[in-house]
């Protein structure tokens, strides 16, 4: 008996992201974006294990700090079993990409053994161990479009009209999210900038539900981008590539390295992508569809 899950990557329409909080977080208004790019992640009876296969998994733990290994130990604890679950994750999602690879490994996971364990977990309940894994673990369970308040974990879903085209360019190497964040604090406090308390962007909002993919293009931010730029410049030359090539839109996919492309249609992602490639400005470049569902168990 095995339970195969498959789970989306996001990408972040909006990060507005608040002062520093006492606990070590940052307030936030994050709009996820769940796209077609798939992790599967499989369980089955026997010791606590982790695999990991791929295209690009170097740097993903195997042992117990995996993310996914401590889903299952939440859920067993939440039930009061035994961790007793091999997993085996087949990665698509670039690894520490800010596309929560992670996260969405630790939501499938959770979803995985629930169903392995015949456990009737009530999915109010599954989100708050997701929530105690990590902020955007929730929101790999949820998938579609989603806003996302507190450290991103206080989801509200979004009306999304039709499909939106996007272009992934994975850099070489990850980033990590805390350095990111604190880049950010750092250049805050350098320019004396106030963090402000962010805000749900209306026209963002107007562009989801109206399915205008120019207005979305012009409406995406990212809080976090010009930290990810300090820390690798290389992504400027990334971003206005895509620009110069016709994308609707561009920014760093949350805490980065991954660039995100909107693109008018299926053809001018394609075109887009095949531009990008040509240029030399990623290590490889994915071209995927949103919104798609969450986490859900494949038959
Ligand atoms: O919640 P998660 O474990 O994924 O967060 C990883 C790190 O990202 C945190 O330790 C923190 O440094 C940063 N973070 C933050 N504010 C948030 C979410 C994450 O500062 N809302």
């Amino acid at each position: 008996m095995s339970v195969t899950v498959k789970v989306p990557a996001k990408v972040n329409l909006q990060l507005g992201v608040g002062p520093l909080r006492d606990d070590g977080y940052h307030d936030l208004v994050n709009v996820f974006h769940a796209v077609s790019l798939f992790d599967e992640v499989t369980v089955t009876p026997g010791p606590l294990a982790v695999t990991v296969a791929g295209a690009s998994v170097e740097g993903v733990p195997t042992g117990p700090d995996n993310l996914a290994a401590k889903a299952v130990v939440r859920l067993a604890g939440h039930l009061g079993r035994a961790p007793e679950a091999s997993v085996h994750i087949e990665k698509a999602i670039p690894v520490a990409g800010g596309m929560a690879g992670g996260s969405a490994d630790a939501a499938a996971a959770l979803l995985a053994c629930a169903r392995l364990w015949e456990a009737d977990v009530p999915l109010p309940v599954l989100m708050d161990l997701a929530a105690d894994l990590g902020s955007d673990v929730p929101f790999a369970l949820l998938g579609g479009t989603a806003v996302g308040l507190g450290r991103g974990e206080r989801l509200t879903p979004l009306s999304c009209e039709g499909e939106f085209h996007w272009v992934f360019a994975l850099a070489d190497g990850g980033l990590s999210t805390p350095a990111v964040f604190a880049e950010c604090d750092r250049l805050r406090a350098a320019f004396e900038a106030e963090a402000g308390w962010p805000h749900e962007s209306p026209d963002l909002l107007a562009a989801l539900a109206s399915g205008d993919a120019k207005a979305l293009g012009a409406a995406l931010t990212n809080d976090l981008q010009p930290a990810a730029l300090s820390l690798r410049p290389s992504l400027g030359r990334t971003l206005a590539a895509g620009r110069e090539f016709g994308a609707l839109g561009e920014l760093v996919s949350g805490s980065g390295p991954t660039c995100a492309f909107l693109a008018a249609d299926a053809e001018h992602a394609a075109e887009l992508a095949a531009a990008l490639a040509e240029a030399g400005v990623a290590r490889a470049l994915a071209a995927a569809t949103g919104p798609v569902p969450g986490a859900h168990v494949l038959s």
